[in-house]
């Protein structure tokens, strides 16, 4: 299962580039589950899925923590019980898993929902879990809050999002650094609504990457004009130049995820 974590400034392509990356690999046969940990939940209604339709882990977290005490702890049972009530699947057959909201102060802090994600990831790769899914993709919150608390530990990929300024950069750094004392080993880079070619070098070399690691995504008005109209991006503009650019990005995870050998129905 290859497992990869988006992470970057607010509003650099996050959500856009995962629903689109998703529904490629899902229509190619893949089992896909993405996990939307942004408390503003765009994921599920990027991936047709109306707002307060997908139960979120915060939302009921009162609920899964009783499991967990009933269960005496049986991680693995709250893991099954995650994915059988808290989750739906959209009409490409993604599996969708929604965080929720931050909770008011004083109802825990996002810690114990970032262990119940944790959770649910040994799950899903544990031979209780009857579905073997191929790809799990996060969408995080924005900047780097959410990396401090750990969730991207033992992620595969951290694909990091930029726009092609400093400010966008200066992210991306903080993030890649975070990222890298986690252990997550591999990056890639997707410099986004590119209008030069020469953005992904100086880009790479502003957030301090080998060039190698990055890809161009154009800017392109056909992403905007999908999600006014609230379109999938890929039904809409087949063949527009972010559709082009997003697919070398699914080449790219798929070599990797080859090379990782990763356990899963496509990619052993
Ligand atoms: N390649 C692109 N060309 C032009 N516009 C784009 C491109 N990619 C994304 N956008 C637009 O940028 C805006 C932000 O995109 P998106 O919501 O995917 O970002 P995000 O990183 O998930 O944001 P947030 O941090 O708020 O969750 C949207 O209006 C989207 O249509
Ligand atoms: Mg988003």
């Amino acid at each position: 299962m290859l497992k990869v974590i988006a992470t970057g400034k607010g509003g650099v392509g996050k959500t856009t580039t995962i629903s689109t990356l998703a529904t490629m690999f899902s229509r190619e046969g893949e089992k896909v589950l993405v996990f939307d940990t942004d408390p503003s939940m765009n994921l599920a209604m990027t991936l047709g899925l109306p707002y307060l339709e997908v139960p979120t882990i915060t939302g009921n977290k009162k609920e899964i923590n009783h499991e967990l005490d009933e269960m005496d702890e049986d991680a693995m049972e709250v893991g099954r019980s995650i994915l059988e009530n808290y989750s739906r699947l959209n009409s490409d057959g993604i599996r969708v898993v929604v965080m929720g909201a931050i909770p008011e102060e004083g109802n825990g802090c996002l810690c114990s929902a970032i262990s119940i994600v944790k959770i649910l990831l040994n799950y899903l790769e544990s031979d209780e879990c009857p579905e073997r899914y191929g790809l799990v993709i996060v969408d995080s919150q924005a900047g780097p809050e959410i990396l401090g608390r750990g969730l991207a530990k033992d992620f595969d990929f951290n694909m990091i999002l930029t726009e092609p300024t400093p400010k966008s950069a200066e992210v991306s750094k903080q993030v890649a650094g975070l990222a890298r004392n986690l252990g997550v080993e591999n990056n890639l880079l997707v410099v986004n609504k590119s209008e030069y070619p020469e953005d992904v070098a100086r880009m790479a070399s502003l957030i301090g990457l080998p060039p190698e690691d990055a890809v161009r995504v154009r800017y392109d008005h056909s992403v905007i004009d999908a999600d006014r109209n609230s379109q999938c991006l890929l039904d809409a503009y087949p063949g527009c130049d972010a559709v082009a650019d997003i697919k070398i990005i699914k080449n790219r995870l798929q070599k990797a995820a080859e090379r990782f050998q990763c356990a899963s129905s496509q990619y052993i």
